[in-house]
C-alpha cells in the first residue's frame, strides 16, 4: 500500500473501545458521514472537498478499491476522510454509537436480483434498523441505483420500520453521485434513481463487539498432541459458528497458532489464535498480527480452546 494512501486507512479492529472514538480519530468534533462500497472513491473525494467541516468514514471490502481511493484523496489533499476494509453492515452498527451519524450514503449496490441471492442485499431488516439507531435525528440515509424494482423493495424496507420518513423513489434527470458506476449506467442508457430517508424516531440496535481481548490460563501442562487434537474442533449455535481449521508449530514447541474461522449473524472473520508457554503456565490468547473483532463467536473460540487443552491435559 502506498504511503500517501496509508494517511487514510484505520483499523478498527485494534481499537480497545467501541464504538469509535471519532473526535479522537478526526481531531475534531464535526458532523460525520458513511459511504458504504465507495468504489474508487470519486463521491467520498467530492464530498469532502464540498464540505470541509464534515469528516467523512468510507467503508469497502475492495483492497484495490481502498488503494484507488485513498490516492484520490491524497492527490486532492484532503484531511476530512478516512477508510476502513470492513463490511460496511458490520461497521455502521459497531462503530459508531447511536445518533452519532448525519448521513449515511450507499451509491449503486450489488441489487442481488436472484431469488436464492436475496439475502445478501445490503438494505435489510437488520441494516434499516442500524441505520435507526446511529442516524441522528433528522439524519439522512441516501442509495442511489440504476434498477427500479430495488429501488422500490429498498423504499418499502425503509419504511416499514417506521422510523423514517422516506422520500422517493425518484428518478434523477440529471446528474447523481457522480461515481464509475452512474456513469457506467447512464452510458448503457438506463436511469438513476434516488430514495432517500430522514430519521423521526430512532431504534435501538444490539451491538456484539467490544475492545477487550479475550484471553484463558490453562492450568495444566499442554502436550504436542493434544495441541494437535484442536484442528476440527468447532461449535454451532443460533446466532453463530466457529471452527479450528489448521495448526502451525513454533519451532521450539513451545507455542502453536491456531487457524480459526469465526461467524457471527452471518459476519464472517479468519483470524489466529495463540496458545504459548509462558512463566506462569499456558495461555490461549488472540494472535496480535490478525485481530478480528471481539465477538461473541471469536470469544467463545479462545474459551473453547482453553476448555479442551485443560480437559485432555
Ligand atoms: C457496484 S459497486 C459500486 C461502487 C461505487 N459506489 C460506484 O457507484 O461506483 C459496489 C461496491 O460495494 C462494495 N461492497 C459490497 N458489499 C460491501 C459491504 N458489505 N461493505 C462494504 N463495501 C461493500 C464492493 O466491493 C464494490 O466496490
Amino acid at each position: 500500500m502506498a504511503l500517501e494512501v496509508v494517511r487514510y486507512l484505520i483499523e478498527p479492529r485494534r481499537w480497545v473501545k467501541l464504538p469509535g472514538d471519532w473526535q479522537a480519530v478526526f481531531g475534531r468534533r464535526a458532523p460525520l458521514a458513511v459511504e458504504i462500497g465507495f468504489g474508487n472513491g470519486e463521491f467520498l473525494a467530492e464530498a469532502a472537498a464540498q464540505h470541509p467541516d464534515w469528516d467523512f468514514v468510507g467503508f469497502e471490502v475492495s483492497l484495490t478499491c481502498l488503494e484507488k481511493t485513498g490516492r484520490r484523496l491524497a492527490r486532492r489533499g484532503l484531511a476530512n476522510v478516512r477508510l476502513a476494509r470492513v463490511d460496511g453492515r458490520f461497521a455502521l452498527r459497531e462503530l459508531f454509537s447511536d445518533g452519532s451519524l448525519a448521513r449515511v450514503y450507499v451509491h449503486f449496490p450489488c441489487p442481488w436480483p436472484k431469488a436464492r441471492h436475496a439475502k445478501r442485499r445490503l438494505v435489510n431488516q437488520d441494516f434499516v434498523r442500524t441505520l435507526a439507531a446511529v442516524l441522528e435525528r433528522g439524519g439522512v440515509f441516501e442509495l442511489n441505483t440504476d434498477v427500479d424494482w430495488y429501488a422500490f423493495e429498498v423504499a418499502d424496507r425503509l419504511q416499514a420500520g417506521g422510523w423514517f420518513v422516506v422520500h422517493g423513489p425518484r428518478v434523477l434527470s440529471r446528474e447523481g453521485p457522480g461515481t464509475r458506476y452512474e456513469r457506467k449506467w447512464r452510458k448503457q442508457g438506463r436511469r438513476v434513481i434516488r430514495v432517500l430517508a430522514e430519521l423521526r424516531s430512532p431504534a435501538e440496535v444490539n451491538r456484539i463487539a467490544e475492545g477487550k481481548m479475550p484471553h484463558a490460563r490453562v492450568n495444566a501442562e499442554v502436550k504436542r498432541e493434544v495441541l494437535y487434537s484442536l484442528v476440527g474442533l468447532k461449535e454451532v449455535w443460533p446466532k453463530g459458528a466457529f471452527a479450528i481449521k489448521e495448526i502451525l508449530f513454533a519451532p521450539d514447541g513451545d507455542s502453536a497458532l491456531l487457524r480459526a474461522f469465526s461467524s457471527d449473524e452471518g459476519f464472517q472473520q479468519h483470524y489466529f489464535i495463540a496458545v504459548a508457554k509462558g512463566r506462569r503456565g499456558w495461555i490461549v490468547k488472540l494472535d496480535g498480527a490478525t485481530v478480528p473483532f471481539r465477538t461473541p463467536a471469536v470469544k467463545r473460540s479462545v474459551a473453547a480452546v482453553a476448555a479442551a487443552l485443560e480437559e485432555s491435559s
